[in-house]
């Protein structure tokens, strides 16, 4: 078998390591990874490896790291009742060839990897849906689930959040980031609610595309956040850059009703413009968090009909403007990886990959 591997210290430096097969042992089934999708999102998971566990997922050699990505697996074999070999899974892989899965609560819509090493580890990431019963799943869209769904997910719960803190119509909400997809499915979320005012903050760059969407009010580049109206307003951060931060608080001070820590696409300025910040102090949003307090008011299943039902609709709409650009074998993955890393993917574009 072939992991894609990245070293914890500096995630600059990857490699390829390949290893047999593992044998199984009863209650557990080898899954092989089909395909992954690959976005910013990714790389936080490996900037946050160590302090918010992720390399806990898929443990590798020491010193190296597998960062965890969404995407569609096989069952290759099964010595775990209820799973059967050829069953096509959309869930949280390792870059790798293959890995291997205990299920637990094993049925028709698939299972919960209980393996022992991820008791631990939040319960969002432990399942495997089998394709034919998920309510998600189109044969043509499996790019785009494996791309968008984890991030559509975050996005209606902010949505939700907002509109459930009576936030959605108290003013603008900034987004920044606005060109990421987490940040450009929030928008499209919030756009469906009435008297929404969206201010989108991105790079000079990337701000036609942005504008293009056309589901903004405003799109301002980082540098002239000063040229907003001094309003209450909410900050929903996806950037996670220190000096962005620092900007927004700086200018609606105390008109800042909340600002809601979502990502670090900044990741290499995460520590920028560190400083006392006027307004509210940051409030990290979690989506596991969120899904677990909407299972309990909803149920599972309540959550997930609610999510697929504006999931749809998205998944439409993003085919008149999202490329995918496909990738095979690690100097792809690597090449796409990288790419990712520092920032040079366009907007309109995202990586599905394989390593096989
Ligand atoms: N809290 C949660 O539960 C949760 C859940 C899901 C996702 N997230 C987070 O949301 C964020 C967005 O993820 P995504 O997959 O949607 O991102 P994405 O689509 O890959 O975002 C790409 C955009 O991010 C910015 N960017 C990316 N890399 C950069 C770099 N090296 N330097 C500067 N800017 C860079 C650029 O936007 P601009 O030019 O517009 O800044 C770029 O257009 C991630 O940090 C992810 O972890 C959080």
């Amino acid at each position: 078998m072939t992991d894609f591997l990245v070293k914890r210290s500096d995630l600059r430096e990857c490699r390829l390591s390949e290893s047999p097969v593992p044998e199984l042992e009863p209650g557990q089934a080898l899954l092989r990874v089909a395909t992954f999708g690959l976005t910013s999102n990714n790389v936080t998971y490996g900037v946050f490896g160590d302090t918010m566990s992720y390399w806990d997922f898929f443990p590798a050699e020491d010193g190296w790291g597998r960062i965890p990505m969404w995407g569609f697996a096989e069952v290759e074999r099964s010595e775990a009742e209820g799973v059967e070999a050829g069953t096509r899974l959309y869930g949280y892989l390792p870059p790798s060839s293959h890995f291997v899965v205990t299920p637990v609560k094993a049925a028709a819509a698939g299972f919960v990897d209980g393996s022992p090493h991820r008791a631990e580890l939040p319960s969002a990431y432990h399942r495997y849906l089998a394709t034919e019963a998920d309510p998600f799943y189109k044969a043509d869209t499996e790019a785009i689930q494996m791309l968008l769904r984890p991030l559509f997910f975050t996005s209606f719960l902010i949505d939700d959040q907002l509109d459930d803190d009576g936030l959605a119509t108290r003013g603008p909400i900034v987004i920044s980031s606005a060109s990421s997809k987490t940040a450009i499915a929030a928008a499209f979320m919030l756009r469906q609610r009435e008297d929404v005012e969206l201010v989108g903050l991105t790079s000079p760059r990337n701000a036609e595309f942005v504008e293009g969407l056309g589901i903004h009010d405003r799109v301002v580049p980082y540098g002239a956040i000063d040229s907003l109206e001094r309003e209450p307003a909410t900050f929903v951060d996806i950037a996670g850059d220190g000096e962005v931060r620092l900007a927004v608080h700086s200018h609606y001070g105390d008109e800042l009703l909340h600002s809601m820590a979502v990502g670090m696409t900044h990741w290499e300025e995460l520590g920028a413009g560190v400083t006392e910040l006027p307004g509210p102090s940051p409030a990290i949003f979690f989506a596991p968090t969120r899904v677990v307090k909407r299972s309990e008011d909803w149920g599972r299943s309540g959550l997930e009909t609610r999510v697929a039902g504006a999931w749809h609709p998205f998944c439409e709409w993003t085919e008149g403007w999202l490329e995918t650009i496909p990738g095979q074998g690690f100097e792809a993955v690597q090449a796409a990886y990288l790419d990712v890393l520092e920032g040079r993917v366009e907007p309109k574009s995202a990586h599905v990959l394989s390593l096989q």
